[in-house]
């Protein structure tokens, strides 16, 4: 008898965020609703095609002349765009050539070429994530060969951050440790530091002796107070001169999430720095994909390099952002009118997509069965995927699942 090569790999779990679609797309109630995955939904329970990012896709198809490769390092009105939204165009590390920036596939893309790059140098380093975090963030940096570690963030007794004890962890972290941060919109809870609260933290890292590596995840630029405020933590580590690595993505800010548009920034110390950087940053793409593609980062390339697009793209941007608020207040009001007992206010405070609502992972698990509402096992829910339509079924259904 044959014996199959691969007859001694077992099935690996769901991914717990992403499996949630999976089992979200087979369920066949026609009530369902995915709050599982952080996407952008409109009111009509779509996720929109932007108008400025329709008409600049069209544009470009039309203008395009070649499928030739593109540079490892991606397209350079790209990177540039990334940069400048980064840091805002006068920025120093720009014009001293002290922020290299490489094209990515997506967020999750940057945060693993930098992880990669990262574990190449300082194979002595362990990584050290909020608790919680994104789900995949742990997985992520496991499979980049890291130890993943967590330092206190959440504080579920005040729905707030337990400032005082990540402070206090960050403090006593070994030498060359990675640091995870949310630039803003923190994956999953929404909950952020204050502006003096970064100056700490940033002050933290640029005083210690012991060299800490933080790396900033941005993925949701746009979605709490606007762009320029949004980047305020990003900006204070560039003025201060933190070296540092920033994966941002555009996934959720152009609703873009299939083209995988994203990128790695690592903030060094000179022009000389930057460059050996790049080069190493190269041979890790080299290795992994070659290169990236072309069309999505194209789109958002002509989007960024002309003010009067970029102007109807913070239009459209600042729509979505507002609506997500709106349903933050009508989420608290239906669980109030659905009998929901205690306060929930705490909801609309929160910043980005996310609501970390405290609910248990029985009672999750009871929606998903009971009801066809689909969240992350943490009890996060995707507030951007509610309407006015579904939001006082999913109100009644929790306060049913919470008696
Ligand atoms: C999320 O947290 O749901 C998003 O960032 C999508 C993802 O890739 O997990």
């Amino acid at each position: 008898m044959n014996t199959s090569l691969f007859s001694e790999i077992e099935l690996a779990p769901a991914d717990p965020i992403l499996g949630l679609t999976e089992a979200y797309n087979k369920d066949p109630n026609p009530a369902k609703v995915n709050l599982g995955v952080g996407v952008y939904q409109d009111e009509t329970g779509k996720v929109p095609l932007l108008d400025v990012v329709r008409e600049c896709a069209l544009k470009w198809v039309q203008m395009e002349t070649t499928k030739g490769y593109l540079p490892i390092d991606g397209i350079p009105a790209y990177t540039k765009g990334i940069q400048s939204l980064l840091f805002g165009d006068d920025s120093e590390v720009i014009s001293e050539g002290r922020a290299v920036t490489i094209q990515a596939l997506g967020g999750t893309g940057g945060l693993k070429v930098g992880a990669d790059f990262i574990r190449k140098f300082f194979h002595q380093s362990e990584v050290w994530i909020s608790d919680p975090s994104w789900e995949n963030h742990r997985a992520l940096f496991e499979s980049a060969g890291f130890k993943v570690n967590s330092y206190p963030y959440y504080d579920a007794s005040s729905h707030g951050l337990n400032f005082s004890h990540m402070i206090k962890a960050l403090n006593s972290l070994p030498n060359d440790s990675v640091v995870v941060l949310h630039a803003c919109c923190h994956n999953p809870t929404g909950v952020d530091p204050t502006e003096e609260q970064w100056e700490v933290i940033a002050d933290l890292f640029a005083h210690s002796s012991r060299k800490l590596i933080p790396f900033i995840d941005f993925a949701y630029q746009g979605f709490s107070q606007g762009t320029e405020q949004d980047a305020y933590s990003v900006r204070l580590f560039a003025k201060k001169g933190i070296p540092c690595l920033i994966a941002n993505s555009f996934s959720k800010s152009f609703s873009l999430y299939r083209e995988r548009v994203g990128g790695l920034t690592i903030l060094t110390s000179s022009a000389e720095e930057s460059r050996n950087v790049l080069s190493q940053l190269k041979r890790v793409v080299r290795t992994n994909y070659s290169n990236p593609s072309s069309h999505g980062a194209q789109v958002v390339a002509m989007i960024l390099g002309d003010p009067a697009l970029r102007a109807r793209w913070e239009t459209e941007l600042a729509g979505m952002r507002e609506r997500i608020r709106k349903m933050r207040k009508l989420f608290v009001q239906g669980l109030k009118e659905a009998g929901v007992k205690g306060d929930f206010g705490f909801i609309t405070n929160q910043n980005g997509m996310f609501s970390f609502t405290g609910l248990s992972s029985d009672q999750v698990d009871k929606l998903r069965d009971e009801y066809s509402i689909y969240m992350v096992r943490s009890s996060r829910i995707c507030v951007a995927a509610m309407n006015e339509k579904n939001v006082g079924y999913i109100c009644n259904a929790i306060a049913a699942t919470m008696k």
